[in-house]
């Protein structure tokens, strides 16, 4: 696998703890995110016959369905680079010979293949240099592709980010700052950035649409704090934090999420960017 040094970070990340705790919960990740799946799936509109890359594919969740969309003669990529998450997505792969997996640093990775749709699920803002990789990603489209992906919109408008967060920071250790620019899941939340990004790496007709949705992070509140100390930001506050520590934010937490604990499923709002564009 090709490893430009710039992403060692992130592909430590994904491959360490995080991608083996991302595996063990996919069903329910997946569950989670089943609305947003269905907004980009159609935004995307694969058609039968079409080639397809998932960029960051993770347990290939939205590889399978991009497999279904283009049916046994077309062709799914997943590209990846997190060893744990493909073993996950590689299991689930049934008689679709239409679908592949394959681990890959989605930013340097020569693909061979010219698609019809870059596709991707949260799975494009880890990039330490997302300019580069977009002019890359763009070399695999052939002329007439089209590129569409979902991505975080701004912590503040992400509730089930924002809350959790704000109620657990100050019984964690002090967190190096997340510029906004940096890599992670809300690198992509200010719209000009990305527009910029996608018109550097050769894209073209870009559109950004709000899609809101309800995230439900569990049937209760005891659900709902287990899923949120294994994944996402709170995971990441947490890596640091002393057993006591972890105690008294998951009491913070509790008693922040306790209003949304009034009626099952326990769900905070959430959104997203739906982003499509051309090749320029
Ligand atoms: C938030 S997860 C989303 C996974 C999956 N798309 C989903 O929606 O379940 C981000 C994914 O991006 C992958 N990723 C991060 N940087 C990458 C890179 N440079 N090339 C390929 N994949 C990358 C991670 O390994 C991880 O699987």
């Amino acid at each position: 696998m090709t490893q430009p040094a710039s992403n060692k970070e992130q592909i430590d990340y994904w491959n360490g703890d995080a991608g083996k705790r991302w595996a063990a919960q996919q069903e329910r990740l997946d569950g989670m995110l089943a609305d947003v799946s269905k907004a980009v799936l159609k935004a995307a509109a694969p058609q039968p016959g079409e080639h397809v890359l998932d960029v960051g594919c993770g347990c290939g969740q939205t590889s399978l369905l991009l497999a279904d969309a283009v049916g046994p003669s077309g062709r799914v990529v997943g590209a990846d680079i997190s060893e744990p998450m493909l073993a996950r997505a590689k299991s689930r792969i049934g008689s679709r010979s239409q679908l592949s997996f394959m681990q890959a640093d989605a930013a340097s990775h020569r693909f061979d293949s010219q698609f019809d749709l870059l596709f991707s699920r949260f799975g494009v803002m880890f990039f330490t240099d997302p300019d580069t990789a977009f002019a890359n990603l763009r070399k695999s489209l052939k002329p007439t592709g089209r590129l569409t992906f979902v991505c975080w919109r701004e912590p503040r408008e992400n509730d089930w980010v924002r809350v959790p967060v704000a109620a657990a920071r100050e019984h964690v250790p002090p967190q190096p700052s997340l510029g906004p620019e940096d890599p992670g899941p809300f690198a992509f939340a200010n719209p000009g950035r990305v527009r910029r990004i996608l018109a550097n790496g050769g894209f073209d007709v870009i559109t950004m649409r709000p899609f809101d949705t309800q995230m439900i992070l569990g049937e209760t509140l005891d659900e709902a704090l287990v899923h949120l100390q294994e994944f996402g930001p709170i995971s990441r506050l947490l890596n640091e934090a002393s057993p006591s520590q972890r105690e008294a934010a998951a009491n913070a937490i509790r008693e922040a999420l306790a209003p949304y604990a009034k009626s099952s499923p326990v769900k905070l709002a959430g959104a997203t960017w739906l982003v499509t564009a051309k090749c320029g």
